[in-house]
């Protein structure tokens, strides 16, 4: 293992390309995005998406990277040392703070949801849902397999509370392994096993024609022609700009504190352009190419454009866990094929949920000196603990809740105020020549300007809208059911109780950082 400050470093290149994309590319490119973009009017949302891709999406890769690497240089790998080292002032180390709690609020969730893509496998391989032939009868199913109702299928949370446990085991067997030998060798494993996944898929896909040739606007080609035929009209809605920034933040996991931290294991002199470039685009790719010509154009061949609208806008699982498993049914192959989706979207998940877990163990090694074993330890517990909250509370709205604010609201914020430090504290020229450094490609100068102007004002606009538009209504649970408030409150009480813990542990180790 070679090191620096004592830390690891990835082992190879290849290694580190498919530990990022494994970083990105997640539930967001297979579940989120064919569900943003179905209710966002298909084709009307790829204009903003690409647009926010350009401006927001590519200069954040490059800004996470680099602060990550240049944090490294350090000894750090997570954001209040990083941040601190950029800008020497108290501020920059306690809006680190954000870089470490907001990973661990979003795995909380996000590792729940990625407990039941295995579960799903499972049930796919075995036929456990095959014979129910309605969306309705299918969200029982889901419904009564989360412990929120009961049902012939599931007479309690059980199932999934075995699922929750066996994949916080894979975390942690993951996270003792460390770097080099944990998360690169789960990304070398796990990556190509989801391209090779998602090819058969689409394969399959493109091969269905119109299922039932008595209804021929329910077709494959009906499905791809709704996503790709831009609806100009749409485009005046800001509601679908928000949407498309949201998913770019989500998709790519910038705004989080996980890219930072895997750069910071990046060599000193190693390229960041081209990998952060390279991060970029195999997201996208997995998004914009796989992700997108799996479940929309599968659910308007079997239930049309309109029926596929209205399953997108109902929830956010209704097309992964609902709908797919209907149509797996009337494949030849199903159970396979089945099989292969929601192996997919393992395979997606597990990899994000490590790097979701990955900035708390930074921490408490680089920071708190302590070995390995014992941080993850600590960190797979509190993930337990708290996750048995929302495995028992989901029905009040607490992954919705985490979701807004962390995987929504907070990456926009914590973005806005990275790219402040970075940009205009630290100084555009320093930054400049800290993404360049050692660079395998020449950026643009334009990307200058971007980042020095385009995208904070861009990240800034997109706060101030939020806020306007449903910021006061969701902070003050104006729409909220009166029987959820209390689980709203406390959902919101551990986001800031973790914030709390974050600033206190680094007041005590930040003495030693001069
Ligand atoms: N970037 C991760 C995803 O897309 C969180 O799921």
């Amino acid at each position: 293992m070679s090191e620096h400050h004592g830390r690891e470093v990835w082992q190879s290149r290849l290694g580190l390309i498919m530990a990022m994309a494994g970083n990105a590319i997640g539930l967001g490119n297979f579940l989120r995005f064919p569900v943003q973009a179905a209710a966002n009017g298909g084709g009307a949302f790829m204009i903003p998406y690409f647009v926010a891709f350009l401006v927001v999406g590519i200069p954040m890769m490059w800004v996470e990277w680099s602060v990550g690497r240049f944090g490294g240089k350090h000894g750090h790998g997570t954001t209040p040392g990083i941040l601190y080292r950029l800008w020497k002032h108290p501020a920059a180390k306690y809006i680190g703070v954000l870089g470490i709690a907001a990973p661990v609020a979003f795995a909380l969730y996000y590792s729940y949801v990625q407990s039941w893509t295995l579960a799903y496998s499972f049930f796919s391989l075995t036929g456990e849902y095959f014979g129910i032939s309605t969306q309705a009868e299918m969200g029982a199913f889901l419904s009564s397999f989360q412990g929120v109702s009961e049902s012939a299928y599931f007479s309690s949370v059980a199932t999934a509370y075995v699922f929750f446990l066996i994949n916080l085991g894979i975390v942690f067997w993951v996270l003792t392994r460390g770097v080099v030998r944990g998360i690169e060798t789960l990304a070398k494993f796990a990556m190509p096993m989801l391209l090779i996944f998602a090819i058969v898929l689409v394969a399959r896909v493109l091969t269905l024609g119109t299922p039932d040739p008595s209804m021929p606007d329910q077709s494959v080609m009906a499905g791809f022609a709704w996503i790709w035929n831009p609806d100009l009209s749409r485009l005046s809605e800001g509601s679908v700009w928000l949407a498309a920034a949201g998913q770019i933040f989500f998709s790519l996991g910038i705004g989080i504190g996980s890219m930072q931290c895997y750069a910071s294991y990046v060599r000193a002199r190693q390229d960041v352009a081209l990998t952060g470039l390279t991060t970029s685009m195999s997201n996208g790719f997995a998004e914009v190419v796989l992700g997108s010509s799996i479940a929309i154009p599968v659910a308007v061949a079997f239930f049309g454009v309109t029926a596929t609208e209205a399953i997108a806008t109902g929830g956010s699982f209704d097309l992964g866990f609902q709908s797919m498993p209907l149509i797996f049914q009337q494949l030849p192959l199903g159970q396979f094929i089945g099989t292969l989706w929601f192996g997919l979207l393992f395979f997606a998940g597990i990899t994000s949920t490590v790097a979701l877990t990955q900035p708390p163990m930074a921490f408490l090694q680089d920071e708190m000196g302590w070995p390995r074993k014992k941080a993850a330890m600590v960190v797979v517990s509190f993930l337990f603990i708290f996750g048995n909250f929302i495995v028992f509370n989901i029905e009040h709205g607490v992954i919705d809740e985490l979701d807004f604010w962390i995987g929504t609201v907070g990456l926009v914020v914590f973005s806005f105020l990275e790219i402040i430090i970075f940009a205009w504290i630290f100084g555009m020229d320093k930054a400049w020549a800290e993404i360049n450094e050692g660079s395998a490609i020449k950026i643009p100068r334009i990307f200058y300007y971007m980042i020095k102007y385009v995208t904070p004002v861009s990240l800034a606009i997109l706060l101030v809208v939020w806020t306007y538009q449903a910021g006061f209504d969701l902070l003050l649970l104006r729409n909220a059911n009166p029987e959820d408030m209390p689980f709203l409150l406390m959902t919101r009480g551990i986001i800031v109780g973790l914030i709390l813990v974050g600033v206190l542990l680094v007041r005590r180790v930040s003495k030693n950082w001069g």
